[in-house]
């Protein structure tokens, strides 16, 4: 009830009643009010103890109130962080980057993945002299005018595309062009007639924000091909997939190198810090060297990049990732076995950190199509009685691709295990 009253104080004076739109959970149809979190566990208004599969819709890779994050941040504030400066912690920082990431010889930061995405694209749109853009039907790059256009009907991939948002100039769609993913015919007729006007192939390598959607073998290699072949700048946006599953990513993990990169939520463990890194020759193109606009009051904040640093200390090394994605995979074929268990047709899907659950379905996940197929409605009935059963769930919509959960470094098979007991009550209750 409590949560209730706080919804409709909410709704009277923040737009929405949320401070960002994914915040309002589709599924409970309000925000999950959250007091605090600590390692695998998030504290609702009411005092009520949940084991959280969303972690900050992935940022917090290591765990709420990380230890080592903590003590980094605490000390840069205790020193009296100065905004808008540079220390050497920035630069210590983006030497790791570029020791971990293929694709990093240079690094510049910002504040937001949307910031990222956009900058990217510009950079892009500057070396090659064009304007259109190739990208993946439902693949999300944030929120910036030109990332919001999807095709009118996603099986007509060609289709002329529409905005998915209010107040974008319906002139910025001819720059944009969508395919289905891991669709190779597609993709190929697709450049064959528009290649050499595209400047920049961009893709999350791993689709999560469709759930979880890798790459068919040799697509990402297909991409970088096309992409050298027609003289377009190819984008890996790893705001979600970066030190997923690999210290290098979704890039390092499957051995294609990207032009230009995009990184945020894991970067600095749920504070506030993206970043675009790339080819010299490109990212020397941004301002002051270039003519490429971009600053921030904000790029880079002390406070972030303390937490960056000390997030990188863990994920820089790859016996965290043995162990990691051991308990990863152990997870997801526990979960899919609770619903095969349960006699229910449901498909889990999940790669280093992050999984994705398909209602009413029997294949894999494979093309945008597919990842439309599946049932929100059970979906729903999942995940509020897991919801009140002490474990969390987030969901972004109610049609069309489920969204991404996780797990973070700090759920140990204790608390995965006691989340697969509540699981399988849910599933088991459901289907009678
Ligand atoms: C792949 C991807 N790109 C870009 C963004 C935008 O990032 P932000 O929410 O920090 O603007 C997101 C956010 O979820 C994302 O998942």
């Amino acid at each position: 009830m409590a949560k209730k009253k706080l919804y409709d104080r909410a709704k009277s004076v923040l737009a929405g009643g949320v401070s960002a739109s994914m915040r309002h959970h589709p599924y409970l149809d309000r925000p999950l009010y959250v007091t605090h979190g600590d390692g695998a566990y998030i504290w609702d208004e009411d005092g009520n103890q949940l084991i959280d599969f969303s972690n900050s819709n992935g940022a917090t890779m290591l765990g709420h109130n990380y230890p080592a994050v903590q003590e980094a941040i605490n000390e840069v504030m205790s020193r009296g962080p100065v905004t808008a400066g540079e220390t050497e912690d920035h630069v210590r920082l983006a030497e790791q980057l570029c020791k971990m990431i293929p694709s990093a010889e240079r690094v510049r930061y910002a504040s937001t993945g949307s910031e990222a995405t956009a900058v990217a694209l510009r950079l892009a749109r500057h070396v090659t002299g064009r304007t259109k853009f190739l990208k993946f039907t439902g693949h999300f790059h944030g929120l910036s005018d030109a990332f919001l256009f999807q095709p009118r009907q996603t099986i007509h991939a060609s289709a002329k595309p529409q905005a998915t948002s209010g107040g974008v100039p319906t002139s910025y769609a001819y720059d944009s062009l969508s395919v289905s993913w891991n669709d190779v015919e597609a993709f190929d007729d697709l450049m064959s007639r528009e290649g050499n006007q595209v400047a920049a192939i961009i893709c999350e390598p791993v689709w999560y924000n469709a759930g979880c959607v890798p790459p068919d073998d040799g697509f990402l290699q297909h991409l970088r091909d096309a992409a050298d072949k027609h003289g377009c700048v190819l984008i890996f946006d790893e705001v979600l997939s970066g030190f997923r599953m690999a210290p290098g990513g979704a890039q390092g993990h499957y051995g294609v190198t990207p032009d230009l990169t995009t990184l945020a939520k894991a970067l600095a463990n749920g504070m506030p810090l993206s970043a675009i890194v790339g080819k010299g020759e490109i990212m020397e193109e941004l301002a002051p060297t270039g003519t490429v606009a971009h600053s921030g009051t904000y790029s880079g904040h002390p406070l972030s990049i303390a937490a960056a640093n000390a997030s990188m200390e863990i994920l820089s090394k790859k016996k965290t990732y043995t162990e990691l994605n051991k308990t990863a995979n152990w997870f997801y074929e526990q979960l899919q076995e609770s619903f095969d268990a349960a006699n229910m047709p449901v498909v889990v899907q999940g790669l280093g950190t992050r999984f994705g659950v398909y209602f009413d379905r029997q294949d894999p996940v494979r093309t945008s199509e597919d990842s439309e197929d599946n049932d929100h409605e059970l979906n729903a009935r999942f995940v509020n009685a897991c919801i009140e059963r002490g474990v969390y769930f987030h969901a972004y919509r109610t049609a069309g691709a489920p969204g991404h959960n996780g797990i973070t470094l700090s759920h140990s098979r204790e608390e995965l295990g006691e989340a697969l007991n509540v699981i399988q009550d849910v599933a088991k209750a459901m289907k009678r």
